[in-house]
């Protein structure tokens, strides 16, 4: 299969007929969000679901965040919306938030791994809402990377991982989040978050009260069985091995830069991650910044672009500097300590 893609510059969105024409015809379409590019299926059809986990290569177990342009396809495709969702979704869509309702029977099983829920979101992207209000089904996209690589945050990404494996591919430039949406139950007493992103458990409290982190999300216990089962994977990962490093600045600075001399001797190649105000603290070859350590929005918006930069560069093992758990910072250590798959290291 060729791929074709599609450039998309705003406010012309008249580009994006033949894409939705693909969606109706049951074909694959990769489009840009707020967060991440999306893999994008008609959510009601069956077989074009199953195509989405072929060409992912991902798990049948994992299911599927349903995309919407309207409160209507929403209600179309759960039993029903409790006040404080009603309130979020005043609050926060369109937006990087996914909300967990009990499915409708309208919703096949390919998209909800057979889970009597729903993921849904309405993401704040003009590409994307006009790709599902053209195609007029609620479109059912996860990521659109090869499972176990990292989120795309542009469109060469995408074609990297799934060039041949699908339709159409939109460029509609970078995407301004960066990471993944949150993921919020909606079906416990008290909602819980099952995957940090660009709304923030402050954000979700100031609008509803009291909402908890699920026991997958918090630290990086490893034992505990997420909720939410894409949370189980091995995810986001570059191929070399991420060790994530926290601590007073100047010991990690120390510290990353013995192991590079180290790994120099032992001709490993490595790379540190770092900030921007640290940068000049590492030899120019062996560092990338991720942007201010002040601005969690910026190294959200950069992180996967670094991860898959470090594949290019072949790195083999990759230090990335910590950043404080605060606002959207949550949602990048998240996917950072999922990287590294456990090595952190705390001096
Ligand atoms: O920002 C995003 O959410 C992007 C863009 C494309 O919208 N999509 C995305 O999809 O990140 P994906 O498939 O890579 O991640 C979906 C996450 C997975 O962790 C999955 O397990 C979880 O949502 N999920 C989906 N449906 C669920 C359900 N019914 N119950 C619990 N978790 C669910
Ligand atoms: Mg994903």
């Amino acid at each position: 299969m060729t791929t074709k893609i599609i450039k998309i510059e705003l406010p012309d969105l008249s580009g994006l007929y033949e894409a939705a024409e693909e969606i109706r015809r049951g074909g694959l379409v990769a489009f840009p969000t707020e967060t991440v590019y999306g893999l994008g299926a008609n959510a009601l059809d069956a077989e074009a679901v199953q195509s989405i986990f072929r060409a992912k290569g991902r798990p049948n177990d994992n299911p599927l965040i349903v995309h919407v342009a309207d409160i209507s396809m929403l209600e179309k495709l759960v039993t029903g919306i409790r006040p404080e969702a009603r309130k979020l979704i005043a609050a926060y869509w369109p937006g990087p938030l996914t909300l967990i309702f009990y499915r409708a029977p309208i919703v096949p099983d390919e998209v909800t791994a057979g889970l009597d829920t729903v993921a849904v979101r309405m993401p704040d992207h003009p590409v994307a809402l006009e790709l599902i209000k053209k195609s007029n089904v609620p479109v059912a996209a996860p990521s659109a990377n090869r499972s176990g690589r990292p989120s795309p945050t542009l469109a060469c990404h995408v074609a990297e991982d799934l060039a041949g494996r699908i339709a159409y591919i939109i460029d509609g430039g970078p995407c301004r989040v960066g990471v993944e949406s949150t993921v919020l139950d909606m079906t416990s007493e008290v909602p819980a978050i099952l995957r940090p992103g660009g709304i923030t458990p402050s954000m979700i409290e100031k609008v509803i009260g009291t909402v908890r982190l699920d026991e997958g999300v918090i630290g990086n216990n490893c034992t505990v069985k997420p909720k939410s089962p894409g949370m189980k994977y091995t995810h986001y990962a570059p191929k070399g091995e991420v060790i994530v490093v926290s601590g007073m600045p100047e010991d990690v600075v120390r510290w990353i830069n013995q192991k590079i001399q180290q790994d120099e001797k032992e001709c490993i190649c490595s790379v540190v991650i770092t900030s921007q105000e640290h940068l000049s603290q590492y030899g120019a070859k062996d560092a990338l910044s991720f942007g201010s350590v002040h601005n969690p929005d910026e190294v959200a918006a950069n992180i996967f672009r670094l991860f898959r930069e470090c594949d290019h560069i072949g790195a083999e093992k990759i230090y990335i500097e910590a950043i404080p758990k605060e606002g959207i910072g949550l949602a990048v250590m998240n996917r950072i300590e999922k990287a590294a798959g456990g090595r952190i290291i705390q001096l």
